[in-house]
C-alpha cells in the first residue's frame, strides 16, 4: 500500500484510512475479519470517534483484535471528540476527558492522531492549546489535527496551539466536491462558484495540512453510495468504463478518483464489507489519466465553466 507523510509530520500513513464508524453492525468475529485483512493489505490506520455507536465502536474494535501491545504496534489509532449530546465542547476538561475514555475504550496507553471532530461555536483556542500540551507532554497523544474546519478556524487555533494541525478530515466524495468546483469556478455566476469552506483545499495545501475525505462513497449527507445507483447513470457508466479498462472494480476507481487530486488526500473509507475494502486499498495502486479525472467529474454534473 502507498503511503504518505501526516501533514508536515514524519508519520507514514497508508494513502486509504479504515474508518470504524459503522463497525458495530458486525457481528466480532467479522470486525476481527475485517481488521486482521486491512492489517495484512497495509491499511494499518483506523479512524476512530468516541462518539461511534456511543463509544461501542472502539470496545468492539479493541476486544476483536484482543488488543494488546504487539497488535498495538503494528496500528496507527487515530479518534476525535468535541461532539456531545446537542452541542459542541472543546473545552480543556472535555477534551482532556474525552481521551481518557478514548484510551480505556481502545484498550492503548496512547493514540497516533486526535482530532477535534466538529467546530466549537464557543471555542477558547487557549483552552485547546492548554488540552494539546497536557495530552502531549503525558504521551497520550502524538499528533494532533482537526475535522470540517475552514481556514479561519484552522488559524485561529493556530494562534495559540504549538503542536502542528497535520489533518482535517472534510467530507469530499465524487458527488460532493464543492471543494474542488469552487476553485474552477471562481468568480463565475453559477451555484459551483459558491466557496462554502473559505478555500479550505488550497489552505490545507499551502500548510501541509493532511486531507482525510469522510464518506467517499455517499451522496449528500449519508444519502447512501452512488455507486450502482439509478440517480446517477452517466457518473456510473463512466466508472464502470474506466473499472473496465484498468481490470478493477467501481469501487477501485471512485477512490483512485481521490487519490489521483494532486493534494495527496488519505480518503476514509466505511465499508464493513472485506471485499469492498480490498477493492478500496487497491485504489492506491491506479493512477487515473488528467482526462479520466476531469471526465469522471463532468459525468457527475460538474459543469466546466
Ligand atoms: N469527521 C467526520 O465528521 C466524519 C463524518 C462521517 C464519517 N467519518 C469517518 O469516515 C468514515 C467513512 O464514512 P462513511 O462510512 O459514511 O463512508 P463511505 O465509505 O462513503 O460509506 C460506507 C457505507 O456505504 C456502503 N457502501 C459503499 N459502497 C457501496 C456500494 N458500492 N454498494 C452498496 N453499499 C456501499 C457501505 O456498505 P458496506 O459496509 O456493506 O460496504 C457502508 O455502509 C467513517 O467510518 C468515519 O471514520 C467522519
Amino acid at each position: 500500500m502507498r503511503t504518505i507523510k501526516l501533514g508536515n509530520s514524519t508519520l507514514e500513513v497508508p494513502v486509504v484510512a479504515v474508518g470504524c464508524m459503522r463497525i458495530n453492525s458486525l457481528e466480532k468475529p467479522d470486525i476481527e475479519r475485517l481488521i486482521k485483512t486491512a492489517l495484512d493489505e497495509g491499511a494499518n490506520f483506523f479512524d476512530h470517534a468516541d462518539i461511534y455507536g456511543g463509544g461501542a465502536c472502539e470496545e468492539l474494535f479493541a476486544d476483536a483484535i484482543n488488543m494488546n501491545d504487539d497488535i498495538r504496534e503494528k496500528m496507527i489509532l487515530q479518534s476525535k471528540c468535541g461532539i456531545r449530546k446537542g452541542m459542541f465542547d472543546f473545552s480543556k476538561e472535555y477534551i482532556l476527558e474525552s481521551v481518557d475514555g478514548i484510551l480505556s475504550r481502545l484498550k492503548t496507553d496512547y493514540l497516533d492522531t486526535l482530532l477535534l471532530h466538529r467546530p466549537d461555536a464557543l471555542v477558547e483556542p487557549e483552552e485547546v492549546a492548554e488540552a494539546f500540551d497536557i495530552l502531549e507532554t503525558s504521551g497520550k497523544v502524538r499528533h494532533f489535527g482537526v475535522s470540517n474546519q475552514n481556514p479561519m478556524q484552522i488559524q485561529l487555533l493556530k494562534k495559540y496551539v504549538k503542536q502542528p494541525i497535520v489533518a482535517n478530515q472534510l467530507q469530499l466524495s465524487i458527488t460532493n466536491a464543492t471543494m474542488i468546483s469552487s476553485g474552477i469556478n471562481v468568480n463565475m455566476q453559477n451555484e459551483s462558484a459558491v466557496n462554502r469552506d473559505g478555500s479550505v483545499l488550497d489552505f490545507c495545501r499551502l500548510n501541509d495540512i493532511t486531507i482525510q475525505p469522510w464518506s467517499p462513497f455517499q451522496y449528500g449527507f449519508f444519502e447512501g453510495p452512488f455507486l450502482g445507483n439509478e440517480k446517477f447513470p452517466e457518473l456510473n457508466q463512466q466508472i464502470n468504463e474506466l473499472a473496465e479498462k484498468y481490470g478493477v472494480s467501481n469501487t477501485t476507481i471512485a477512490i483512485a478518483w481521490i487519490l489521483r487530486h494532486p493534494a495527496k488526500m488519505q480518503p476514509v473509507v466505511g465499508t464493513t464489507n472485506i471485499e469492498r475494502l480490498q477493492d478500496c486499498i487497491k485504489a492506491s495502486e491506479v493512477h487515473l489519466t488528467r482526462e479520466e479525472w476531469y471526465s469522471i467529474y463532468r459525468a457527475a454534473g460538474n459543469i466546466l465553466p
